[in-house]
């Protein structure tokens, strides 16, 4: 799609074709090398390919945001990068090195650089995959892997963006088992949600809040986002178990709120009911960015948070983490990889 026909003032989290994808392969047991820029489009792939069948890939979310003078800054980059490892691994898939990760990111960017929307008003969505791209009946490690970066203009995942989202606690549904593969942004974690969240949406809720699988008790995280709780001035997230994502954006908000705002951050288990208790709740996420939650509704209850506005301390959050990743503020974290 040409850039002309994208309305950079309403985007949303939706899927616009850009000019170009890196793609590479690897057989198992090589290393993978640098691979090549070419036209997005489809891929031919064989039906009995470990991917279609067993699930067997892994993607990565991270954004590039244009500064007001035009300058293209990543987030964390290195971060996508050493997760989509550690995924590889847990996948019986080759390890993507972070070189050849960071080259086919900053290729795809650099080459779509005029569907990145104008500073604050979106970012261009980057999104690695990794997959066994050969046949294979037996449930067993493919033996050729395919890496591919595409990328799309988005706005805000939850519509209106700083604006509290509705949310309702699942009873029915789990996210992730314990050593299950919660942690990794494995694709078979989020088709199971799928269900759940349109149930959800159905009856006026944003998304889902996962409890643990083993007590029902303890709050995981949100759809596609890491929770956190404004609890007597402290910021509490749930502790990473295993069957969370450690998310990157999750990260960043607590050296935030800890080093620049000297809130103190606890991460540990969070039951339900004491999450009730809280003075603000928000998720983040890459796609949600810092998303306020305004109600919570669990066990035919609905609980209104910050009366149903934005609590102060979720506010400043938002503000100095997107003044970091647009350029407005100054980086004390050396976060930001300019282009
Ligand atoms: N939790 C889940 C299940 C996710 O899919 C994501 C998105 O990547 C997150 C949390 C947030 O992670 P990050 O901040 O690295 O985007
Ligand atoms: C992200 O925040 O990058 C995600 O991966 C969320 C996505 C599943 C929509």
């Amino acid at each position: 799609m040409s850039t002309n026909n994208i309305d950079f003032d309403n985007l949303t989290f939706t899927f616009t074709k850009t000019r170009s994808m890196y793609v590479t392969k690897c057989k198992q047991g090589d290393n993978w090398n640098s691979g090549e820029l070419v036209p997005y489009g489809n891929i031919s792939i064989s039906p009995a390919s470990t991917v279609l069948n067993y699930g067997q890939g892994l993607f990565e979310g991270m954004k590039a945001y244009k500064t007001e003078g035009g300058r293209i800054l990543l987030f964390r980059p290195e971060k996508n990068a050493e997760r989509a490892a550690m995924g590889c691994t847990r996948l019986s898939m080759p390890e993507v090195p972070k070189n050849v990760f960071l080259e086919a990111v900053k290729t795809v960017v650099k080459d779509n650089s005029d569907y990145i929307p104008p500073t604050e008003q979106g970012a261009l969505y980057i999104r690695p995959i990794v997959f066994g791209s050969a046949e294979g009946l037996g449930v067993a490690p493919s033996t050729e892997y395919t890496f591919m970066v595409y990328c799309s203009p988005v706005g805000p995942y939850f519509k209106g963006g700083l604006t509290p989202i509705k949310l309702i606690v699942s009873t029915q549904y789990h996210r992730a088992p314990l050593k299950g593969t919660g942690s990794v942004k494995a694709i078979g974690n989020y088709v199971p949600g799928m269900l759940p969240s349109s149930n959800a949406k159905k009856e006026g809720f944003a998304e889902i809040i996962y409890l643990d699988a083993a007590e029902e008790k303890y709050i995981e995280e949100v759809g596609a986002a890491n929770f956190f709780a404004v609890i007597d001035g402290k910021i509490i997230t749930p502790e990473l178990t295993g069957s969370i994502l450690p998310g990157i954006t999750r990260d960043s908000v607590m050296h935030i709120a800890k080093e620049k705002l000297g809130i103190d951050v606890e991460e540990r288990r969070i039951s339900i009911d004491e999450a009730m208790t809280a003075e603000e709740v928000f998720c983040a996420g890459t796609a949600a960015i810092i998303s306020p939650i305004g109600s919570i509704k669990y066990n035919n209850k609905e609980h209104i948070f910050s009366n149903g506005d934005v609590g102060p301390i979720t506010r400043e959050l938002y503000d100095i983490l997107t003044g970091i990743q647009y350029g407005n503020d100054r980086d004390p974290f050396g976060w930001i990889l300019e282009l």
